[in-house]
């Protein structure tokens, strides 16, 4: 248990809304907290089918790039704004635009980014239920000889039936509400204690696995070694996209995070720490997923069904597959709670700045809204699949709930508020706030950070950005 600690008041601040704040107990808390964030379904599901639709190492390495030159600034932004205002991601923006003399409008940042992890969670809870489905199927033996037509039809057959698919994202937001609500101390740091070791040690356990296989180095090369002539520039935009998703910027998480860290804890070095962590494990789940699909003599690009066609096909033919198979679900299933409840948070915390709203009440409000509005995306996966809600306009045509929610959130909400978010700490925000949150002193380090914040990251957001509206 810590108990409540308080961040000193800063410099002249009127600091009138602010409750008591709890604080993440060490930097390692906040390091396994934000990774845990970072590392979910994006890592495990999505950067394993978007390397393979996009030729492998090439893609790999622009992926990198964006990681270096546009994450780990954004992030240091976003945990910054966090720590500097104390609150949800909506008052610390207003704290600090006030602080600075700056118009309310930066609320804005805050505002969306809240709303833009509501409809995430709300699918993302969808899909973490699809996961808890399989580690079912798996261990009941269900992939063990089956063949394409089987494991296709297990798929379609989950995505039919809303019925199940409410089951399992009702179970998924249970887990997700009962951490959330005992607090950040005794229900997500503890759960966090115990999720990330153990989603450590599974990753490791499936690379091993796969390493048993003949097919390791025919993975490590997919992965490592680029043919630029596979790239595309459509492939370059999506690893930018990526880099947004993975490491969960843009939309105030690391800010609520941010918001319970403790001041003598340098947010560069733990920003840098989180952002290697979770491409770590991205690369180790491509170096766990290729190599079986390889051995298996199975097709690397099946795109979204990867993990949840091909891979299960592949353990169904190998020895040791009922296990493995099983403990590669629990992999996910873990991953996407750690990153769900870092969606939930930025929501509760402004919940409980309400006046006599407590973190039970705002993590029950906060936690149903979004489990009703997951019902939209079970709907748009079956009944509702012909409902195109913005069908008149060409650049939705033929988007369900589902694919809406995704596609404004991950295309529109996320780089439209990394770009504030770089814009507003390196071109507005107080000189004087940087250097006192930033222990890189007055020198080489910080004013590299300024000019990437200032010029690269804001262009590269905006060529992604603009490429994506036309
Ligand atoms: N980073 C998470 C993943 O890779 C997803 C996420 C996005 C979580 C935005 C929080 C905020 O799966």
């Amino acid at each position: 248990m810590t108990e409540l600690v308080q961040n000193p008041p800063l410099d002249g601040a009127a600091d009138d809304t602010r409750k008591d704040h709890p604080l993440w107990s060490s930097r390692l808390a906040f390091i396994l907290a934000a990774s845990g964030s970072a590392v979910g379904l994006g890592n495990i599901w999505k950067f394993p089918y978007i390397t393979s639709e996009n030729g492998g190492g090439a893609f790999v390495l622009v992926y990198l790039f964006c990681i270096a030159l546009i994450g780990i600034p954004i992030m240091i932004a976003e945990v910054m704004i966090g720590r500097r205002g104390g609150r949800s991601p909506l008052n610390s923006m207003r704290q600090l635009a006030q602080r600075d003399g700056l118009s309310r409008r930066w609320v804005w940042i805050g505002g969306m980014g809240m709303l833009a992890s509501f409809l995430i969670l709300s699918f993302y809870s969808v899909i973490g239920g699809w996961a808890l489905s399989y580690v079912g199927n798996s261990a009941g033996g269900l992939f063990v000889g089956a063949d394409t037509e089987t494991i296709g039809a297990m798929f379609g057959n989950l995505l039919s039936d809303p019925y199940t698919l409410l089951l399992w994202h009702s179970v998924f937001m249970v887990l997700v509400i009962m951490i959330v609500a005992r607090g950040l101390s005794s229900g997500m740091e503890k759960a966090i204690n115990i999720l990330m070791p153990v989603l450590f040690a599974l990753i490791l356990v499936m690379v091993g696995y796969a390493m048993s296989t003949d097919s390791f180095g025919a993975g490590v090369s997919f992965l490592f070694e680029p043919d630029f002539s596979k790239l595309t520039t459509e492939g370059v935009l999506t690893a930018l996209g990526h880099a947004f998703f993975t490491l969960s910027l843009g939309m105030g998480v690391m800010m609520a995070y941010g918001s319970y860290l403790p001041k003598k804890v340098s947010i560069v070095k733990t920003a840098v720490t989180v952002s290697v962590v979770d491409t770590l494990v991205a690369l180790l789940a491509g170096l766990a997923i290729f190599p079986l699909v390889f051995a298996n003599g199975l097709e690397a690009g099946a795109g979204p069904g990867l993990i949840f066609q091909t891979l299960p096909l592949a353990f169904g033919q190998m020895s040791g597959g009922v296990l493995f198979g099983t403990l590669f679900f629990v992999l996910l299933v873990v991953a996407a709670v750690t990153s769900a409840i870092s969606l939930l948070e930025p929501v509760v915390e402004w919940f409980e700045e309400q006046k006599g709203i407590s973190r039970l009440g705002g993590t029950l409000i906060g936690g149903l809204s979004i489990w009703a509005l997951g019902i939209l995306t079970i709907l748009s996966l079956n009944v509702w699949s012909d409902v195109h809600p913005l069908g008149m306009f060409e650049r939705f045509e033929g988007k369900t709930f589902f694919d809406l929610f995704d596609y404004v959130t991950a295309n529109l909400m996320m780089p439209l508020g990394g770009l504030a978010i770089a814009i507003f700490v390196g071109w507005f925000m107080s000189k004087q706030a940087g250097e006192n949150e930033l222990d890189m002193g007055n020198g080489l380090a910080y004013n590299l950070f300024m000019f990437v914040l200032r010029f690269i990251t804001p262009t590269a957001v905006l060529v992604v950005f603009i490429y994506n509206l036309l």
